[in-house]
């Protein structure tokens, strides 16, 4: 059986979650996919640290050398955060033909022309899934099975955080002050939730979406933003009067002529509007193709499993073609 060997840059949140979607379904993935994963080394800051799921010390590394340029690693996963130096690090990679696949979104928003130059001129693959929407599969369906229609419209729920905080005040008739804390001590929002609640976490999803869907690169500071830090209970009870309801949007939209417009901001829709009961920390994006007409994607944004599945699912997608290639060289 092929054996592909992986590289975790980072084992938070997101590199326990992909560490434990792989190892609790080895057996499925090796018989499906004719492919055994195993990861080989793991980046940390601090190895000493205590982890919520367990990988054997040995692993663990605080040079990143000893994953980006080496020959035992075949894909790199970026689970870092922040823009550098994740982007470095991708970019490096790739120039060593290792296959890239990062949750990073801040990253890739920040430097998408870039990398996907790198990959391209590196004949690497470079997958980024749990990018946008955590565990939602939208990027791939995006440019695999709906990659034959032209689209009109995007609109996502893609920050669990503010959508917390929004559903709570909107069904509890609370302050954001007061919803803010309470999100803060349940874990649903950062010490310094400033990316979140000023709407910039969004921007640089809607940005990747652009990409994909638009085939446009769009900077995600050209991103016109606006978060929820203004919105006030009398906003959401004069919206509700209305059967409106106020939800934090990345929106995008390109008209007949291919002019796009868009913004992150929030957004009055009716009760009827299927973005409208997307609750609490869930996420949904809807969008409008030419052939499949509406549709929305929902479910987990965020969480150790829903985006260690999405990062696992890019591994396994390089994987049975790094297994193909290697068929065909024999
Ligand atoms: N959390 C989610 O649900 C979620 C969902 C979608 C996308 N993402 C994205 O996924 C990425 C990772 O998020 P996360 O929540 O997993 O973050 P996290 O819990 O803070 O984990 C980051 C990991 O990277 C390591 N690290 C950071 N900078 C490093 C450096 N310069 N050198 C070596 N190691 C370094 C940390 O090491 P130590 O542990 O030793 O400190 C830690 O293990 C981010 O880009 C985030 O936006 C997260």
């Amino acid at each position: 059986m092929k054996k592909v060997r992986v590289g975790l840059l980072g084992f938070g949140n997101v590199g326990s979650g992909t560490y434990d979607t792989l190892k609790m379904n080895m057996g499925k993935i090796e018989r499906e996919t004719g492919v055994t994963f195993s990861i080989d080394k793991i980046l940390v800051r601090d190895p000493s640290k205590p982890r919520r799921s367990e990988a054997p010390a040995e692993l663990f590394t605080q040079d990143p050398d000893d994953i980006i340029g080496s020959p035992d690693i075949d894909i790199v996963c970026e689970l870092l955060g922040g823009i550098e130096p994740a982007s470095q690090y991708m970019l490096n990679a790739m120039k060593f033909k290792q296959h890239v696949v990062s949750a990073n979104k801040a990253a890739i928003a920040a430097n998408y022309p870039q990398l996907m130059k790198a990959a391209k001129d590196n004949g690497v693959e470079f997958r980024f899934e749990a990018s946008v929407g955590g565990g939602i599969p939208v990027l791939s369906a995006l440019t695999s099975v709906l990659g034959a229609n032209d689209f009109s419209e995007i609109m996502g729920i893609c920050n669990g955080t503010t959508n917390y905080i929004l559903t709570q005040m909107t069904d509890f008739d609370l302050d954001y002050e007061d919803v803010l804390k309470v999100a803060q001590e349940k874990g649903f929002a950062e010490a310094d939730p400033t990316a979140d609640v000023e709407g910039f976490d969004v921007a640089n999803k809607l940005s990747i979406l652009i990409a994909l869907a638009f085939g446009e690169y769009v900077a995600p500071g050209d991103i016109s933003t606006t978060g929820i830090t203004g919105i006030t209970k009398d906003d959401i009870a004069s919206a509700t009067a209305r059967h409106q309801k106020i939800k934090l949007i990345g929106h995008a939209t390109k008209d007949k002529s291919g002019k796009l417009e868009y913004s992150v901001a929030p957004m009055e829709l009716p009760f009827s509007h299927p973005l409208a009961g997307v609750s609490n920390e869930f996420n949904a994006i809807f969008v409008t193709g030419n052939a499949v007409d509406d549709l929305m994607f929902y479910g987990k944004g965020a969480g150790p499993l829903p985006t260690g599945s999405a990062v696992a699912g890019d591994v396994l997608e390089i994987g049975k073609a790094i297994a193909k290639c290697a068929e065909c060289e024999k």
